[in-house]
């Protein structure tokens, strides 16, 4: 949850501002399928949705019963979704292109039910919190429920996700707020001071990509109380990063599982995955394979050689870089010919081209030499 009070404190750039849903309303939305237990809500916003208002339809329903929400919201649609978005049997979440609203209203108010979601999906929304909320979440400590949110995902998705907060000004004082807005140094002092740790043993996909205010300080602060022992993909593409966060070049430490890194469409120039070394020495014979297609990358590495010896390989496509042809690109070149003798299915990579500054043209990486490196 830190992570988006982060978001509010580094991302507002606009103010907006800001019914009840029946039982019958989820009944008709959310038909039951009675082979598998589930009801399977699909909800269409024309103007707000409740979440408290669906947390308590599914308080009625039998206890067997599983749900899943699908939020579709129109360009005024506005869901009233505070974290953590625990509801009694709600095992999926998908929202889209939705405002959500009172984000950080129940901060501070346990609740008495258990993780149970499997399956976020939030794309294309706004968070929006009131300034108020933010500040008191800000300023207290918050428990682990709501700190580590629900901890039985398995699929977490936040793409295109921004932040605003809404104008309602009363009961903040000017010091508060000034407090607030310019404590990012105190805001991460105070995440080192957390004393629990947030297990997501099961999490093992996670896509935050497209993210135009993505704070530099993002995978830190994702990975300083929590860990993630199953995670085997993770999206962080469009982010407007210029350079690979430390904890993703000790990804062996963070991310001990990881098959798929996907920073296309970043804008790194250089990179190291070398990083720390694996507490466990357990080789596996699937590489680590890092999409940095897309990106800004002119130098590559001297221990490029390393990246194929140690006791998982890792596969770093460079597509669409603006390599050029270089001692660099040779060192690289040698590097994929051997990892093609090991993968042959990535031979893609040898159609990678650097830019010839004497012949004035690309040339692919098969066909590129140099005798002076
Ligand atoms: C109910 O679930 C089963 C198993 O997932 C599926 O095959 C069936 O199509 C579903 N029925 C309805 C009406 O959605
Ligand atoms: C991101 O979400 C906003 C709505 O919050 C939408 O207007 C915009 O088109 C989305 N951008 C992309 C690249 O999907
Ligand atoms: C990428 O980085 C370069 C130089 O650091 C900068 O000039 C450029 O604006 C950046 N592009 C994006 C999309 O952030
Ligand atoms: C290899 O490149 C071709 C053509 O550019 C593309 O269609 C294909 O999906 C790529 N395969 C892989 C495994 O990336
Ligand atoms: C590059 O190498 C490939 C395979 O070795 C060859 O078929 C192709 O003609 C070469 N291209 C150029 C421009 O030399």
């Amino acid at each position: 949850m830190l992570r988006h009070l982060l978001g509010i404190l580094v991302g507002i750039y606009l103010i907006l501002a800001v019914s009840c849903q029946s039982r019958s309303f989820f009944d008709m939305n959310c038909p039951q399928n009675i082979s598998v237990n589930l009801r399977k809500c699909e909800v269409f916003v024309e103007s707000r949705l409740y979440f408290s208002d669906f947390r308590h339809w599914t308080s009625e329903l039998e206890s067997v019963v599983k749900v899943s929400l699908d939020v579709t919201c129109s360009s005024k649609g506005v869901f009233i979704l505070p974290w953590p978005m625990k509801a009694r049997g709600l095992i999926k979440l998908n929202v889209k292109g939705c405002v959500l609203a009172e984000y950080f209203s129940e901060s501070l108010t346990p609740t008495n039910l258990k993780d149970e979601l499997l399956e976020l999906s939030l794309e294309n929304c706004v968070i929006a919190s009131n300034v108020k909320h933010s500040i008191d979440a800000f300023n207290k400590p918050v428990s682990q429920e709501i700190g580590c949110g629900q901890q039985t995902l398995q699929r977490s998705v936040w793409r295109n996700i921004s932040y605003t907060n809404t104008n309602d000004m009363a009961d903040i004082t000017i010091d508060d707020f000034l407090k607030f807005f310019s404590s990012l140094d105190q805001f991460l002092n105070r995440i080192i001071q957390i004393r629990y740790r947030c297990k997501y043993s099961y999490l093992e996909y996670i896509d935050e990509s497209i993210g135009s205010i993505r704070s530099k300080h993002s995978i830190l602060i994702m990975t300083a109380y929590s860990d993630f022992p199953k995670l085997h993909t993770f999206l962080w593409t469009y982010n407007g990063y210029s350079s690979v966060p430390k904890e993703l070049t000790d990804w062996r430490k963070y991310f001990p599982q990881l098959e798929l890194l996907d920073l296309s469409y970043n804008n790194i120039t250089k990179f190291n995955f070398l990083g720390a070394p694996f507490t466990n020495t357990v080789s596996k014979p699937e590489p680590l394979v890092i999409d940095l297609t897309y990106n800004s990358v002119t130098e590559i590495p001297v221990d490029m050689p390393d990246y194929l010896t140690g006791s998982v390989a890792i596969i770093v496509d460079l597509t669409g870089n603006p390599l050029m042809c270089d001692c660099n690109f040779l060192r690289y070149k040698n590097y994929v010919m051997h990892a093609l003798k090991i993968f042959q299915k990535y031979k893609n990579l040898s159609r990678i081209t650097c830019h010839s500054v004497i012949m004035h043209r690309k040339i692919q990486l098969v066909n590129y030499s140099n005798n002076n490196c």
